[in-house]
């Protein structure tokens, strides 16, 4: 069983695999991959919702998908991402809210953001809510980023992101997502860092990586950023199988007697 505690061993050598999942059945599949560390994300809001972005995902939306997958998990770190507004307006505010998803069963949260949640960060952790900290392409704040663009080209900004990156592991942070910043500058802060950091189009030197389940299993297609890799293609195989449905019930040979009753 994974525990917060075993992040540590990933920073040298073996490579800690992230995977997001939403509910009980891929929690369970993730978990006969061998897979043990599940984000609850909030992803949720646009592979699930439907969404254009993460903004509009509430608490209780992440809540209720974070019990699903923290009661089916059984070997898994189970980490939920906390949506946006539930930690920005006050420290207070955050800590309640981190509060709420080990109540359901989560081991950790995550939330988005360097100096701005340092803060936060520090109040979880002395609270013992261990925290993952994201840097890069954060997107609860695509607004200001004017659409989902790889950050930390410009060696001012990549220096703010070390800087927030060390900012975050002194506040406690027992992780680091990395997501869509220049390969090498996933290095440095990997390489500065004791905690591990786990990228997500940032590059192949990352202790370990995260993706979006629906967009490794090939099964969301409407946006499909460079750095995903699609290990099946399960939207093809769920729309022939829809279609072949449709096609034998049409034709008269769905049900067949070896689907009917005597
Ligand atoms: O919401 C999410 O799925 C995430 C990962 C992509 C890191 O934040
Ligand atoms: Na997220």
């Amino acid at each position: 069983m994974m525990k917060v505690p075993d992040l540590r061993r990933y920073k040298h050598g073996k490579r800690l695999i992230v995977v997001t999942a939403y509910d009980a059945l891929f929690a369970r599949i993730i978990e006969q991959a061998g897979i043990e560390t599940i984000l609850v994300g909030d992803s949720l809001g646009v592979v699930v919702q439907g969404k254009a972005n993460t903004l509009s995902v509430s608490m209780d939306e992440m809540l209720y998908h974070t019990k699903l997958v923290a009661g089916a998990a059984q070997q898994a770190l189970v980490v939920g991402d906390m949506p946006f507004m539930s930690y920005q307006a006050s420290r207070e505010d955050a800590l309640r809210n981190a509060g709420r998803f080990l109540q359901v069963g989560a081991h950790a949260v995550k939330l988005e953001g360097g100096s701005a949640v340092v803060d936060r960060v520090h109040d979880m952790t002395q609270t013992g809510i261990p925290v993952v900290g994201h840097l890069g392409m954060t997107p609860q704040s695509v607004n200001q980023y004017g659409g989902y663009k790889v950050q930390g080209k410009e060696a001012a900004q990549a220096e703010t992101m070390v800087q927030d990156a060390k900012a975050l592991e002194a506040a406690g942070a027992v992780a680091i997502v990395l997501e869509a910043m220049p390969a090498d500058l996933a290095k440095s802060i990997t390489d500065t860092l004791a905690i591990p950091t786990i990228g997500i189009g940032a590059g192949p030197h990352c202790d370990g990586q995260v993706l979006v389940l629906y967009d490794l299993l090939g099964l969301f297609d409407d946006f499909v950023p460079k750095f995903v890799k699609p290990y099946a293609h399960l939207k093809a195989d769920a729309l022939q199988a829809l279609r072949r449905y449709k096609e034998e019930v049409e034709q008269g040979k769905f049900p067949s007697d070896s689907e009917s009753y005597r």
